[in-house]
């Protein structure tokens, strides 16, 4: 699809793709992480952390689907390969993590440079025209504060 069968300029596109790039990239670690942590997480909490870490990766997954299909519906192609997806990440990658509270800690920080990174992201974008676009980021944005709320949630006594 051209740009302007959705009266958008290239440029517009080009800004667009490359928020929605970085993004990705970072929902991608944010994806990978949560796995790790699911499989390698030692706790008495295990089973309960278990399942909560399964839906948030489930729901990293979508997050990036989501992302990678409107890049395609802007006429452009997302960051194909786990190198490249790491290459442009913002979020370190970490070896297996078993200790619940450096868990949930690491987890915590990521999603924090995740949101801080999108909310960057979208403020760029409004003054521009891709409204599909900025929607579809402040939902996932929205998403991201609301499962550090849940996270760091656990850390309160
Ligand atoms: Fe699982």
């Amino acid at each position: 699809m051209s740009p302007a069968q959705i009266a958008l300029t290239q440029d517009e596109v080009n800004h667009s793709t490359t928020v929605l790039s970085q993004s990705l990239a970072n929902a991608y670690s944010l994806y990978m992480l949560t796995l790790n942590i699911h499989w390698n997480l030692e706790s008495s909490e295990f089973i309960s952390l278990h399942k909560f870490l399964e839906e948030q990766y489930n729901d990293l997954k979508d997050q990036v689907d989501d992302l990678a299909e409107r890049i395609r519906s802007l006429g452009q192609n997302p960051p194909s390969g786990l190198k490249k997806m790491y290459e442009q990440s913002e979020l370190s990658h970490n070896e297996a993590i078993s200790d619940f509270t450096e868990a949930l800690l690491v987890l915590s920080e990521q999603f924090k440079t995740q949101i801080s990174s999108m909310r960057q992201g979208i403020k760029q974008l409004q003054e521009e025209t891709d409204f599909g676009t900025v929607d579809l980021l402040t939902a996932i944005l929205q998403k991201n504060e609301k499962s550090l709320w849940m996270i760091t949630s656990h850390f309160k006594k």
